[in-house]
Order: structure tokens, then sequence, then C-alpha cells
């Protein structure tokens, strides 16, 4: 099967770690742990200076009805490629998306995260894989994020590994494959979208996403009495295509790094957060941008997210798409097949663009 051909051999890690939540939150007396302080942590955007005069910038807001019906030249489509180039992040409320399985989605998952850890432990991430429950342990004395998370691949589906997905609780399963084949609807018709932007033909996008690699990963961030010691999620960029958000419980803490500095990322209730992945990036040859993002975590709330990544089917070559690439505009990035993509980016931590810089043309 493809998927352990892909993450069998790509790395070295020997063990993983299940996740803050029985570890920590059950010992408070303990304090933090070593372990968990970043102390490079760079700080927020000076919140003071966002008042009625001179508020913060907040992402961009797209009604998905709208941008489908929008014409190629239309204002609407040039606000979203404009975006997708400055902000590498925008929201979508009107999604089709209904709140009855967004109210069911949330509360499956948290009570996922409640169940004994026995329980989870099944699900833990065992010895030369990335999917699970848990995070991979690669070097001594890796920093950890104040966060517990389940990841896993979920199309194509005989790529799903047999003790994850099939072994959820089954109105989790029931719940989660409703949400994916909803969301791969959405994604589809937006990388659809955005595939006008850079002048590349409809078909040539769907080669490429149709019917491809989907993962997802569900994070519980507890709540930390030092928020700005530790990450909910280190800073890092997407591997993805696209990825699409959804901020479960409402609890804010998304950040992104915007002209060099962090900012909060607000949501509207019920809306998905859109960004931009490097696998993007690199399609559009820079055009569009895949940003920093973290996550801080908050000292009374826990929060509860889902992120779906959109990727390019195994087979699939990537790279900045041909009807871009002039002798004035030559392109930025390598192009290689989703296989060593992959092998590339499951060998590390998510760790800055530190994947994506690797890629790029000398
Ligand atoms: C991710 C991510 C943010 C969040 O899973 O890649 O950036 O809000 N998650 O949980
Ligand atoms: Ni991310």
């Amino acid at each position: 099967m493809v998927s352990s051909h892909v993450t069998n051999n790509v790395f070295t890690s020997s063990h993983s770690f299940l996740g803050v939540l029985d570890e920590v939150i059950n010992k408070p007396q303990k304090g933090i742990p070593e372990m968990f302080i970043r102390s490079d942590k760079e700080p927020l955007i000076d919140l003071s200076m966002n008042d009625k005069t001179n508020p913060l910038p907040t992402i961009p807001i797209f009604d998905f009805q709208t941008l489908l019906c929008a014409g190629d030249n239309s204002t609407e489509l040039h606000k979203l490629f404009s975006a997708c180039k400055d902000w590498g992040f925008f929201q979508v409320v009107n999604h089709g998306v209904s709140s009855e399985l967004l109210e069911k989605l949330k509360f499956e998952i948290q009570n996922f995260f409640k169940l004994p850890i026995e329980e989870k432990t099944k699900y833990k991430i065992k010895p030369g894989d990335v999917q699970g429950y848990g995070t991979v342990i690669r070097s001594e004395g890796q920093k950890l994020d104040w966060g517990d998370r389940f990841f896993m691949v979920t199309n194509p589906v005989e790529m799903r590994k047999p003790h994850l997905f099939p072994q959820l609780p089954s109105s989790l399963r029931d719940t989660l494959e409703t949400y994916l084949s909803e969301l791969k609807k959405l994604g589809m018709a937006i990388l659809g979208i955005l595939g006008k932007g850079i002048k590349m033909n409809m078909k040539e996008m769907e080669e490429i996403f149709d019917e491809g690699n989907q993962s997802m990963r569900m994070t519980y961030y507890p709540p930390c009495l030092q928020p700005e010691l530790v990450d909910g999620i280190n800073p890092h960029s997407d591997g993805s295509g696209i990825t699409i958000l959804n901020q479960i419980n409402g609890v804010g803490g998304l950040e992104i790094k915007k002209d060099g500095v962090w900012i909060p990322v607000t949501f509207l209730p019920d809306a998905f957060v859109i960004n931009i992945g490097d696998i993007m990036e690199i399609i559009s040859n820079g055009v569009y941008s895949s940003i920093l993002h973290r996550v801080t975590v908050n000292k009374e709330k826990e929060r509860v997210s889902i992120g779906m990544f959109f990727n390019p089917k195994f087979g699939a070559e990537i790279g900045p798409v041909k009807s871009l690439i002039t002798s004035e505009n030559p392109p930025l990035f390598k192009t290689l097949s989703m296989e060593d993509y992959y092998k590339s980016f499951f060998s590390r931590n998510l760790d800055g663009k530190t994947n994506l810089e690797r890629l790029r043309v000398n």
C-alpha cells in the first residue's frame, strides 16, 4: 500500500508523545514542564493599538455562493486572488455546510478528546509513522506543543490505516465521513476558483487534485496558566494545497505572521478559514502565499479545531504551472513527484517554512 511505502522509510522516529492533557492537566502542581516552554516565542502585536480609529487588519471574508457565481473578471474574484497573495488566508461564509452537521461534529470531537487515555492510546502514533494520536518525537529535547492532536489520511479511502479511521467510535466516524464529503465539494470548488487566478484552466487544477490525497488534524488545546510560554501549535506553514480550518468550539487563538508581526485571526461564527499551503505556493509560482501561522492557547478556555488538508494525488507532479512560466517569469520552485514531496515534508517537524525553502530553485 502506498501509505506504508511513503511513511515507513522516511524518518527514523522511534517514539511519540501521546498528549499534554493527561500528562499535565491532571498534575497542575507540577507547573509547566520544561519540554513545553518556548523561550524564543515571538510576542503578539500590541493589542492596545487596536482601537476604533486604528483597528487591526482582519482577514478578508467571502460569501461562497457569491464566489461560485462570480464571473472570471469580477471584482469579487480579484479580491479573492489578492487575498491569497497578500494574506494567504481568508474566511468563507455561506459555505453550504449545515449548522446541524457542524454542531454534531463539535459534539463528537469534544467527546472523543474526553475519552479515557487508555481508549486514545489505541490510536497512538506507531514508531516510524506520522499518523495517529499524539506528536512524533524526532530529537532529544524537542519542544512540545500544548495541544493533543490526531492526524490521519482520510482519502483515498484505501489509504486509511486500519487501526485509525475505521476504529473510531462509530458516531464520530459517521459524522466525520459526512463532513469529509461536504468539505471535499467545498475544497474542490475553491481549488477550481483559485486556478482561475493563475491562468490555469480548471482541467489542469482538477487533474492535480481530483481524487487527491486528503488528510485531517483534530486538535484539543487545553487551557494553560501561562499561555505566553507555550505554543498550541508551533509557527509553521501548511504542506497542503489548501487547508480548510474549522474552529469547532468558537474559541480563538489562531495567529498569523503578517508583515513581520503576529496578529490574531478572528473568525465569524460558523465560518471556515481557508489558507494557502506550500503546494499551492509552488503551483502558483509564488503568486499565492503560504503564510506562517501558530496557535496561542487560552488561560481559561479549551480550544478545539479540525483542519482538513487538500493535496494532489499520488502520481501527480507538482511544480509551477506551465502557463505562468515565461523567460521573465522563470520557475521559482523545483518540480517533483508527490511521493518525493511527502518524503521531504514528513521527514521533519512542522517548523517555519523550511520544507518550502528547500524546494526553491537556487
Ligand atoms: C494545523 C493548524 C490551527 C488550529 O493543524 O496545521 O495550523 O487552529 N491548526 O488548530
Ligand atoms: Ni497549520
